[in-house]
């Protein structure tokens, strides 16, 4: 067996545990959480709502502080936000008064005006959108929105991008556009991607591996993983199966949610 050699950007979480003190109580969101991710890979996280996906995602984007255990990139603690992971959410917090080209570059600013210029062109390049840099947020679709948040993300070349939810709002059809530009700005950057997602099979399209998370407090119940080619066919016999696999681990046998004869 080879054993890969340690990069800088492999992820190692936990064991993790994360308990919320309130006036009224405490909320204990996370157990144990245990993951090692290689630099590199896309994982899928799903898990009922309240389990603690986003607590996950946000201490590991350093937005969330008062934990037990240890989270670290290559050799580095992480100990708050930093360049080194990107993070996009359900709604695109782009700022309403910034062209797109300003939305991309408001984290450059300490570089000099021709290199911001050439990488925010590179990735409105790289989402599809290098015709709308003057336009307003409010002048484009949700997708396209999104589009611009993941560039605004990748453009400090983060080794981590971290997704929570990003095509929640999206409706069917350009939630399944943004997955497929996903997967081909992954296969071109080669990022690491922590996606939460509610949408299993958006977990499976997409995954590496797919980690099932419990009812709070949340633990790692499985990691799947996904050895499926890609692009992967929804239809597929064996992408089908994955997707029974899942829901087993949500649903009983009368609850599943679709009549599988596999
Ligand atoms: N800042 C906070 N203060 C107190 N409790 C919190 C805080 N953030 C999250 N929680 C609690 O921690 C638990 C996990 O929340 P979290 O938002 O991580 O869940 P989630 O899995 O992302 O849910 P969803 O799928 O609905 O987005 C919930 O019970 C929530 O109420
Ligand atoms: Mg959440």
């Amino acid at each position: 067996m080879t054993i890969a050699a340690a990069r800088t950007d492999d992820l190692r979480i936990g064991p993790l545990s994360k308990t919320f003190s309130l006036p009224t109580g405490s909320v204990h969101a996370l157990d144990s959480i245990r993951l090692d991710i290689p630099g590199g890979r896309f994982i899928s996280i799903v898990g009922a709502s309240g389990c603690g996906k986003s607590t996950l995602l946000r201490i590991i984007a350093g937005l969330e502080t008062g934990y037990d255990g240890h989270v670290t990139l290559g050799d580095k603690p992480i100990t708050g936000p930093g360049l080194d992971r990107g993070v996009v959410f359900q709604e695109h917090r782009l700022l309403p008064w910034l062209t797109v080209e300003a939305n991309i570059a408001f984290g450059l600013k300490n570089l000099p005006p021709d290199e911001i210029a050439r990488r925010v062109a590179e990735h409105l390049e790289l989402v599809g959108l290098a015709g709308f840099a003057k336009a307003y947020p409010h002048q484009l679709s949700g997708g396209m929105a999104q589009r611009v948040a993941i560039a605004r993300a990748l453009v400090n070349q983060p080794q981590v991008l971290l997704l929570d939810e990003p095509f929640g709002a999206l409706d069917a059809m350009t939630k399944i556009q943004m997955q497929q530009e996903v997967l081909r700005i992954w296969e071109v950057e080669k990022t690491t991607m922590i996606l939460v997602t509610h949408d299993i099979d958006e977990a499976i399209f997409l995954g590496d591996e797919v980690v099932v998370m419990s009812s709070r407090p949340g633990t790692v119940k499985m990691v799947l993983p996904v050895e499926l080619s890609r692009p992967r066919d929804r239809s597929s016999i064996d992408f089908i199966a994955l997707r029974k696999r899942i829901h087993r681990e949500f649903f009983t046998e009368a609850e599943l949610p679709f009549a599988y004869e596999i």
